[in-house]
């Protein structure tokens, strides 16, 4: 957990520093979710019941940076339009022994079976979640502990008997829980993430838990492992045929000082997850797309949410009351391609809805919130949010799809955050058609049937959609996006 340290050095320098609010709410976007104020990281907990999809989130409920980690929550109906509603796991303290503990990341599960006894109301919500504890004079300690609801997340009590699982160590969380129905029994996917070591568990009543396998020291190693998640994908085009994903945070695909996501392709028959895998693959080629998960209990499809931020800046945003963003849901899937097997992301198909109006052209845009169509051939490009020699720039060059924001506003407010992003696309294409949705301070980029995706923040310093073509580019479509209501 060595990253959370400079954040918490960043709260003490930047902590203070005071930034006019409506100046900085600018920066607010439309339709990704953002707390009304307040720090926020990893999604937590997303789970559907009952016609309602639930975010709950790492939150701060006393400060724009890291810290008191808490559970906020927001719910939605539709996957676009969000609704925030009371913290729902604080952070405590034992009167007894005066040890705190934070509700660090977690997930959420609908008890369907009643198989967790304390809850007999029929389809309890059980959240699963890291107790990180200051122990009074004998350090820190992370386990794994219970609470549930019986009123669909409005209000929760913790279980009487947590920790639910302990293996004795400071680095030990983020633990993933779903339903295996051959086995009839739930899973856990945890990380020890000094170790670069995910567990598997299992359990029948959601308290008692057997340590089932482990997979460990794959892929990328480079800096630490957290929040994994494990799910079975169908393979695109191959009827009948699926295949298993474990993701998880950790390295960034340019290997440098900033954090991203990384993914396994292979089986897992209840016990084990195995992997031929031997290169690592990634799931977003910005800067800005961490600790994604998906959602339990959707039918029939499997949707990430990540959080649109980079520890290695995240404390120091200046977006003034509120720091931290969710992407737009994403429909995950896979398709075989010649390298293998990859993940594919698309905006959820809801993402329609926050389409406000089909426009004939970029000049017709008014503000900082749209979505493009855009054809690149090599050399072609389009700049976003331009105004004078300020731009942030998406194009196709030598085969690679990049993202320069290097002029894109605001970039001195930490020392790496002026950067630009690249992805190779194989094979080499004559031409890519991108997805481009822009929201005010984020940019998503999905290409090549979903296979590439690009997310990153920019902080402009003006309110122009600011969108002009370079070299070879066509803009075959054009949206304002919003919120309707
Ligand atoms: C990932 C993470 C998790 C941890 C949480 C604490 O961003 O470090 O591993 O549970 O944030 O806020």
């Amino acid at each position: 957990m060595k990253h959370l340290f400079i954040p918490l050095l960043a709260i003490i320098i930047f902590g203070c520093s005071t930034q006019n609010p409506t100046t900085m709410e600018r920066y607010r976007p439309q339709v990704h979710f953002t707390p009304h104020h307040n720090w926020t990281n990893d999604p937590n907990g997303l789970v559907y019941l009952d016609g309602e999809y639930h975010l709950f989130f790492q939150y701060n409920p006393y400060g724009t940076t890291w810290g008191h980690m808490s559970w906020g929550h927001a719910i939605s109906t539709d996957l676009i339009t969000w609704k925030e509603l009371p913290v729902a796991l604080e952070e405590y303290t034992d009167a007894q022994t005066g040890d705190s503990t934070m509700i660090f990341s977690g997930t959420a599960v609908v008890d369907f079976n009643n198989s967790f006894v304390d809850c007999d109301t029929p389809d309890c919500l059980v959240a699963i979640y890291t107790s990180h504890v200051h122990r009074n004079n004998e350090g820190l300690r992370q386990h794994q502990s219970l609470a549930y609801s019986s009123n669909k997340g409005r209000s929760w009590n913790r279980y009487s008997k947590n920790p639910v699982l302990d293996i004795e160590r400071k680095d030990f969380r983020d633990p993933k829980v779903f339903w295996y129905a051959p086995h009839q029994k739930w899973i856990m996917v945890l990380v020890v993430p000094d170790l670069f070591k995910v567990q598997l568990y299992e359990s029948k009543n959601l308290t008692a838990w057997t340590l089932l396998s482990e997979f460990g020291n794959a892929g990328d190693t480079l800096r630490i492992w957290e929040c994994p998640d494990l799910y079975e994908l169908p393979v695109h085009d191959q009827p009948g045929k699926s295949k298993w994903v474990l993701s998880l945070s950790g390295s960034h695909p340019a290997g440098d000082t900033f954090v991203g996501m990384q993914y396994f392709v292979g089986e897992f028959d209840g016990t084990t997850f195995t992997t031929a895998q031997t290169q690592p693959l990634y799931v977003d080629f910005g800067k800005d797309f961490y600790a994604g998960i998906v959602f339990n209990n959707v039918p029939n499809r499997t949707i990430m949410l990540g959080w649109v931020n980079n520890w290695t800046y995240a404390n120091q945003i200046p977006t003034g009351s509120w720091r931290g963003m969710f992407s737009i849901p994403r429909e995950l899937g896979l398709k075989e391609t010649t390298h293998g097997f990859r993940l594919t992301q698309h905006p959820v198909k809801e993402w329609g809805g926050a389409r406000i109006q089909k426009l004939n052209s970029i000049a017709d845009l008014a503000t900082q919130s749209f979505e493009l169509e855009v054809e690149l051939e090599e050399g072609g490009a389009i700049n976003l949010f331009k105004s004078g020699t300020e731009k942030t720039t998406v194009g196709l060059r030598e085969g690679k799809l990049f993202l320069d924001r290097t002029q894109s506003g605001l970039v001195d407010f930490q020392k790496d955050f002026a950067s630009v992003e690249s992805v190779a696309i194989e094979p080499a294409p004559e031409k890519i058609t991108l997805q481009i949705i822009a929201d005010q301070s984020v940019i998503e980029v999905f290409t090549t049937d979903g296979l590439y995706t690009l997310t990153d923040q920019v902080f402009p310093t003006h309110s122009k959609p600011g969108v002009e073509v370079v070299g070879n580019a066509v803009v075959k479509n054009v949206w304002s996006v919003g919120l309707r209501n």
